[in-house]
This record gives structure tokens, C-alpha cells and sequence, in this order.
């Protein structure tokens, strides 16, 4: 490993380029975004470290901070990165990259590690896994850091705990809580993506199966829909009584875990939550029951308790494992039990991931000016900027809107109308 990075082939770069130039076609927003900030170069002389999915569309988002003159390390924040894009970004485009597919967790803080040595001003995290060791291990390097941004629903539940308990040291935008993020990448992104994942993984037909979705938060909802549009009979499990209202009223059947284990023959989890599934549940479930997480972490699933308790455990296809059970009940654990969405299949579609990493672009473009009147928290993403974004977005599908005539505008400024 060195300061350009720690990649797994150097002769990967080549189709890692092609996967990437094939991501920035669906990217219009982030491209336009590219554009301006090689004019401006408003990041100039800036250093970020971050900690993403190292996937196509995120190779497109280094390029455009590159683009702004910045000067970047990027880690995985999963084992899952794509090696020939990790490799083409290294090799092609002299981003400092650290990520090889399959990566154990030393190797994992070690390319986190890695990414700190830049000493960032701004951290781009997707977990808060890279916050968590600058806060914790690499007390050296917090001085530098101004702000940060964080990607994802389980890294804003991090964030914001250690708000709460006054740990948190810089203040960091959640990207996350953008309506141009949360309302497409988490429901349309996961919803089709973890589809994909689990039919690319099994080559099961969804058509009349009974299909779990344990938590209706925004991926919930999308992984949901697109099921019932593949003709399954969806259950989901919820312990927030809004979101199973919701469900019910989206039409699922929507019931306790211990019920829903009897039932399903697919299952996935999408809660941020730990041990959503555990032995009991396992215990419970038909034989040949297959089950996946598409959550942030792949603590979603109890796999420590089915190990122990199973008499065997086989690969049976790629991403797919057996557990036999002492009665020779047989589950399928897809993905080893981490999001299958990017374990089995690409991650998120690139024209979502546009709108998501425009916010990431955004943003740092934003904290550049505005971080000195921020304090230690976790803030929004301002509505101006995801209403922008959002603009940008549908300019580039050709989709136009009306405007408000003076009179409506007067209108809806005014109490004294009534009928
Ligand atoms: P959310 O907060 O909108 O929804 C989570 C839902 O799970 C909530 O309604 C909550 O009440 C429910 N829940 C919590 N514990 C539960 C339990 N034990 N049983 C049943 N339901 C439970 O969160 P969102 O945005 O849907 O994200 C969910 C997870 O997916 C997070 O870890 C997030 O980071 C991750 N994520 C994964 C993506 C992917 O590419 N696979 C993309 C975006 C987010």
C-alpha cells in the first residue's frame, strides 16, 4: 500500500473505465455540476477524504471534486467496492484510492487509515465508519477537518447520537435527509437495485412467492413496490405504527416477524436495525427459505447464532450459502448476509445516484463558506440546494413545469379568501 492507493489489479483499469464513462452518461446533474467546477475550481487546494461505496457513479463524483480542484483519498465503506473501478481511478485518473473487494476489517480501518494521512479539511462518509475512527483512533488529524458530509440513513443515526452526547467534533451535512436523496436513491435505487441483487443471486421466480420486507422506511417502501410489480405477495414487518399504516394502506399484509417467518419464501431487511432476524426467526422459516439484507450493515441478520446452531454450511452458487439446520431444514443466506444490492448486483442505478451526488457536490461546496457559522451537529441539506438539484434533474429528462400566475401567487399569500 502506498500514498496512490492499494487497489487489487492495475490491469482492471481499462474495463473500469468503460463502466464508468457508461455511469456519467445517466449522471446529467452531477455532469453539469462537473462542468462549472472546472471553470471555478471553487475546492482548489481543498483535501477530502472520503469513505463511499466505491462503485461507477461514486468514481463520477471523485472526478468532478477533482474537477473543482480538489485533491482527494478515497476508501471503501464496505467490502464490496468494484475492483476495476477502484483500479481505473487509481490508474487512470490519479485518485488516490484504497478499496479491494473482499477486504477483511483490518485491511478495511487500514484503508481508512489511509485516507486520514491526506490530513482532510472535509470528510464524505456513507456509515460514519471514517468519522468514527478520526473521533476514536486519529485524534491527530481532527484539527484540520472544517466539516463533513454523510451519505446514508444509518450514518445520520451515528451522527447524531454522538451530537447528543457531545462527541461530535465538526458539524457535517446529512445527505441523506435531501428529498432529492432519500425520496429516489433509498426507495427507486434500493427498491430496483435489491431486486436485481436477489434475482441475479437466486434466478428465483418472484411471481406468487411471499416476499418479506422487514422495515418500510424509504428503501422498504421501494424494495415493496417493485416486488408486488413482480407479481409477489408482499408481507411487511414494521415497529412504527406510521409506516405500517402506511403499508396496510399501500395494500401488504403487514404482521409481526415470528408471524411473517412461517409465510415468506424470500425475505430482506431494511431497518439500519441489529439482529432483525435472529435464531428464533431462522428456526421458524420453511425449508428453502432465502433471506438478504440490503441495510447499511450486515448486522441485520443474526448470522453468528444460524452458524453455531447449523450442522453444515456449503456454497451452493455465487453470493448464495446453505445453512442446514439440525432437523435438516435448509436456509439460503445471500450475500453473507451484507447489503445484496451491492454484494450480487451493481448498487443503485446511475441516473439516482446523479441526484445523490449532487448533494455530496453541493454540499461541499456549501460548507466551504458556510462551515465557520455551523456548530459541532448534524445539519440539513438547505431546501435551495435540493430544489436545485431537483430543477437540474428534470431540465436534463426534457420535463417542464408551470409557474404560478401573479394572482395564485397572491393567493396563497393571503388568509382573507375563503370559499
Ligand atoms: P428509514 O429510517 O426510512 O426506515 C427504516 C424502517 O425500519 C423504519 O420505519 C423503522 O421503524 C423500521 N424498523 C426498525 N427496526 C425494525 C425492526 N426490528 N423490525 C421491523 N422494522 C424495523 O431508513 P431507510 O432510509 O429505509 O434505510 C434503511 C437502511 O438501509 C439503513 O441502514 C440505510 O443506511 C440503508 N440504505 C441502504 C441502501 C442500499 O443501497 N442498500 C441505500 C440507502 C439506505
Amino acid at each position: 500500500m502506498n500514498a496512490q492507493g492499494h487497489v487489487k489489479d492495475p490491469k482492471l483499469a481499462e474495463a473500469g473505465v468503460n463502466r464508468i464513462e457508461w455511469a456519467e452518461r445517466e449522471m446529467p446533474v452531477l455532469r453539469q455540476i462537473r462542468a462549472r467546477f472546472e471553470r471555478e475550481r471553487p475546492l482548489r487546494g481543498k483535501k477530502i477524504a472520503a469513505c463511499l461505496h466505491v462503485t461507477t457513479e461514486t468514481a463520477n463524483l471523485m472526478l468532478t471534486l477533482k474537477a473543482g480542484g480538489a485533491e482527494i483519498a478515497l476508501c471503501a465503506s464496505n467490502p464490496l467496492s468494484t475492483d476495476d473501478v477502484a483500479s481505473a481511478l487509481v490508474h487512470r485518473y490519479g485518485i488516490a484510492t484504497f478499496a479491494i473487494k473482499g477486504e477483511d476489517p483490518e485491511t478495511y480501518y487500514q484503508h481508512i487509515g489511509a485516507t486520514i494521512d491526506i490530513h482532510p479539511q472535509f470528510t464524505m462518509d456513507d456509515g460514519a465508519d471514517l468519522v468514527t475512527v478520526l473521533h476514536t483512533k486519529r485524534g491527530d488529524a481532527i484539527q484540520h477537518v472544517i466539516a463533513g458530509t454523510e451519505e446514508t440513513t444509518t450514518g445520520i443515526i451515528r451522527l447524531r447520537s454522538m451530537a447528543r452526547e457531545g462527541a461530535l467534533k465538526y458539524p457535517i451535512l446529512a445527505v441523506n435527509d435531501a428529498k432529492t436523496k432519500h425520496l429516489f436513491d433509498n426507495r427507486y435505487g434500493t427498491g430496483q437495485s435489491t431486486i436485481d441483487g436477489i434475482l441475479r443471486a437466486t434466478n428465483r421466480l418472484l411471481a406468487g412467492s411471499a416476499f418479506v420486507v422487514l422495515g418500510y422506511g424509504w428503501c422498504g417502501r421501494g424494495v415493496a413496490s417493485r416486488a408486488r410489480g413482480l407479481g409477489a405477495h408482499v408481507i411487511v414487518t414494521e415497529v412504527d405504527p406510521l409506516p405500517a399504516l402506511e403499508a396496510v394502506m399501500d395494500g401488504f399484509r403487514v404482521m409481526p416477524a415470528p408471524e411473517a417467518v412461517k409465510q415468506g419464501d424470500i425475505f430482506v431487511t431494511v431497518t439500519g436495525n441489529i439482529h432483525v432476524l435472529g435464531l428464533e426467526h431462522f428456526r421458524s422459516m420453511k425449508d428453502g427459505a432465502i433471506v438478504s439484507n440490503s441495510g447499511h450493515f450486515n448486522v441485520e441478520l443474526d448470522l453468528d447464532a444460524l452458524r453455531k446452531e447449523a450442522k453444515s454450511v456449503r456454497t451452493v452458487r455465487p453470493f448464495v450459502e446453505e445453512y442446514t439446520l439440525p432437523g435438516g431444514k435448509r436456509i439460503f443466506i445471500l450475500g453473507e448476509g451484507r447489503l445484496i444490492n451491492l454484494a450480487a448486483a451493481e448498487g443503485h442505478p446511475a441516473s439516482v445516484m446523479d441526484m445523490s451526488f449532487a448533494n455530496q457536490a453541493l454540499g461541499v461546496e456549501y460548507l466551504l463558506t458556510h462551515a465557520k457559522e455551523l456548530k459541532a451537529n448534524v445539519y440539513p441539506i438547505p431546501v435551495a440546494l435540493d430544489q436545485e438539484i431537483a430543477r437540474l434533474k428534470l431540465e436534463a429528462l426534457g420535463v417542464r413545469l408551470d409557474t404560478l400566475t401573479p394572482e395564485q401567487i397572491a393567493y396563497l399569500a393571503s388568509w382573507q379568501q375563503g370559499t
